[in-house]
């Protein structure tokens, strides 16, 4: 008789795929699932599944948890099923230079969290080392962040690199690239980033086409100028020759409500031209950023839609409005009253209330798009709620009781459409060979229950996340915290 490691009895399986469910055992050696079927054998462990739903672990395309994994549990998203992340996303992150890189962007320990003392990196794969030997608690995979690359070589110079800059640019790429980094981000709203001109991003994509990578970007506006925005991120993939990916797609000011039926237009119209284009998005109809950058493309500020979620000191601003913000100055003029917050908290976080149900609705349905969340794992203060409870609100609120997809529809968007884009390679389906990274859950019951006022919540509902054959959460508490692997573009 055969033995394994781990035998998960009387679940409903859905492998990742979108195909229906049905009741399998899944028999785990080692890192890896041995059988699944009728299993027979013996096991060190036994799970007994009956009545809950057995799926592939969550894969976060858009996180920054860049700092967290090093020096935190993870437990905001190990708890919500996901058992890989990806960081650096939005063309920011903490690599390759770690000190160059961030001269001039104040607060990013506000932002990302703190980084290890010891943190030294001078290369991209230095970090993607660092990331290996701190053992994470989920799984890893990285996107080389256009911002710091420039800033490394650029500092916060708003103009063009000359063809030596150009040349040390497309070096770090390339380093990263042969690392295994999953490709290149750009985030063009923020600078230094949004300093770039497209010809220099297209240069810089054409050494990610090299390596097989994907383009993803926060595009340069996502506002009146949303169609403008992704024909540049669709451009810069038929210039360079390769896959385009677009972060958190929204539409994020009342007047480009309802633009993204155009935008998927033009999406679904490259496709068809022969080109690789897909977005992911989170599903909540509030976004979050720094609040400098809110200030930066909004000319009016709705002081309503405005709310202050993470500073350094002044924990007074933690969860206010801009207007509740106003009140307490006694100032009326929404500009002025961000620009006191700014003076006080320059790495201020705030979330946006600013988008519209039908276009999250849109985008969420789209079979292209996958789920990202988009967290910012802030210390202090009260985080958007996507940060805990993303993955689960997707199965609750849009499959379950909105009906938007299916079950199978939805794990298949949080799996194998990630794992097949971002070249996680044997991650992202329930086979024999695959990782085991596995969510066993109620699917008549999984809760997201992480509010705006109250976001530091756990979902309920999940029985068990397994992380590379290990169980790493149990009944909501966790219980494993270095399960995770550095995962290398297209490396199993
Ligand atoms: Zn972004
Ligand atoms: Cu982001």
């Amino acid at each position: 008789m055969a033995s394994y490691d781990i035998i998960i009895r009387g679940g409903t399986v859905l492998d990742g795929t979108g195909a229906p469910g049905r009741i399998s055992a899944v028999a785990i050696s080692g890192e890896r699932i041995a059988a699944i079927g009728n299993v027979d054998g013996e096991s060190a462990k036994e799970i007994d599944a009956s009545g809950l739903t057995v799926t592939p672990g969550f894969i976060d395309v858009h996180s920054h948890d860049d700092a967290a994994v090093l020096v935190s549990p993870m437990s905001f998203k190990l708890m919500q099923g996901v058992t890989t992340d990806v960081v650096g996303n939005c063309g920011a992150g903490v690599a390759p230079a770690l000190r160059d890189g961030l001269r001039g962007l104040p607060g990013v320990e506000l932002i990302l969290g703190p980084l290890p003392k010891e943190a030294g990196w001078t290369t991209f794969g230095e970090y993607m080392d660092a990331v290996e030997a701190a053992k994470p608690a989920i799984n890893i995979g990285c996107f080389l962040p256009h911002g710091m690359v420039r800033a490394r070589h650029l500092g916060m110079d708003r103009r063009a690199p000359d063809a030596n800059e150009l040349a040390a640019m497309q070096a770090d790429v390339d380093e990263g690239m042969a690392a295994g980094a999953l490709g290149m981000s750009t985030g063009l709203i923020y600078p230094p980033g949004a300093w770039a001109k497209t010809d220099e991003i297209v240069e810089l994509s054409k050494v990610v086409a090299r390596h097989n990578g994907l383009y993803i970007s926060h595009i340069r506006n996502e506002a009146e100028q949303l169609l403008e925005a992704v024909d540049e991120a669709i451009s810069i993939g038929r210039e360079a020759g390769l896959p385009v990916q677009i972060s958190h797609h929204k539409a994020a000011s009342p007047d480009s409500w309802g633009k993204t039926a155009d935008s998927i237009r033009m999406i679904e119209e490259a496709n068809t031209a022969g080109q690789d284009v897909a977005f992911d998005a989170y599903p909540y109809a509030a976004g979050s950023t720094v609040l400098s950058a809110a200030r930066a493309v909004r000319r009016d500020i709705d002081p309503d839609a405005i709310v202050v979620a993470s500073v350094n000191e002044h924990r007074e601003y933690e969860g206010k409005s801009i207007r509740q913000i106003g009140e307490m100055f006694d100032i009326s003029d929404p500009r002025e009253v961000v620009s006191r917050v700014l003076s006080e908290e320059p790495a201020a976080v705030a979330v946006l209330h600013t988008m519209h149900e039908d276009d999250v609705r849109r985008v969420l349905a789209h079979p292209l798009c996958m789920i990202g969340s988009d967290g910012i794992p802030t210390p202090t203060g009260k985080p958007h709620p996507r940060l805990y409870s993303c993955f689960p609100r997707v199965i609750h609120r849009y499959s379950r009781e909105a009906g938007l997809f299916s079950l199978e529809e939805a794990i298949r968007k949080m799996t194998s459409l990630p794992a097949k884009r971002f070249k996680l390679a044997d991650r992202g389906e329930l086979r024999e060979g695959a990782f085991a990274d596995i969510v066993i859950f109620d699917a008549d019951r999984i809760e997201d229950v992480a509010t705006y006022e109250e976001p530091r919540q756990h979902p309920k509902g999940i029985s068990y996340v397994l992380v590379n054959g290990r169980v790493a959460a149990e009944h909501g508490k966790q219980v494993e915290t270095h399960a995770g692997r550095l995962v290398r573009r297209g490396v199993s």
